[in-house]
């Protein structure tokens, strides 16, 4: 019944052999975070950024929603973007899809899923964009896993769409932008797309900043 103990007493001893490595571990991870990478991911379980990355505590900084998504309406991920961006000043930020996944999957189907049909909107939007080169693609499988990784291409292009990325290149020459797909059956990330700081994007959606 009391499974959730289990996460605690874990914690104790991670936080035992932080202090057998190191007696300052806690001393220093509390004085301040300096990441160089800002992660996007999917909520998904199997998906943990640190982990599969090797990343320790104070490495990245994270952000995970259903399917990774960047809305450029989404309060939560833009404060995440404007903090990471501006304040932490990060190198990188890093979408991270994953094939099989379920938020990418659902929008596939037709099945009225209530409130999350809003969520999943972007991804039909996205499959619409694109639609002619996926309905050339036979196998259903096959299909989706091409849906997952054009779904990380258009979150890094929203990405560059944004004020607060184009403002960044245009004052700190950073972030640089990266799309990843994540599989689980190898454990491998596979790279999709890299948007270097300062790249052209489409006219319609630059910006251009006063001189101050
Ligand atoms: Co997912």
């Amino acid at each position: 019944m009391k499974d959730y103990i289990r996460l605690l007493l874990n914690n104790k001893e991670w936080a035992e052999e932080r202090l057998d490595e190191d007696e300052n571990y806690f001393v220093e991870l509390a004085k301040d975070q300096k990441p160089e990478f800002l992660w996007i991911g999917c909520a998904d379980s199997r998906v943990p950024a640190e982990e599969i990355t090797k990343m320790h505590p104070g490495e990245v900084f994270v952000h995970r929603n259903v399917a990774n998504l960047v809305v450029h309406t989404d309060l939560n991920l833009l404060s995440v973007l404007q903090y990471a961006v501006e304040v932490l000043q990060v190198k990188h930020v890093i979408v991270c899809g994953h094939y099989g996944c379920g938020g990418v999957k659902a929008a596939m189907g037709n099945t009225d899923l209530g409130l999350i049909n809003k969520w999943l909107r972007n991804i039909k939007e996205t499959y619409d964009k694109h639609g002619k080169d996926l309905k050339d693609i036979e196998n259903e499988h096959t299909r989706f896993d091409r849906l997952v990784e054009l779904n990380v291409e258009e979150q890094v292009k929203n990405l560059s769409k944004t004020t607060i990325i184009q403002r960044a290149w245009k004052n700190f020459e950073l972030p640089h932008l990266h799309g990843w797909v994540f599989d689980m059956s190898t454990g491998i990330i596979k790279e999709i797309i890299n948007i270097e700081s300062g790249s052209e994007i489409d006219s319609i959606f630059k910006y251009e900043f006063p001189m101050t």
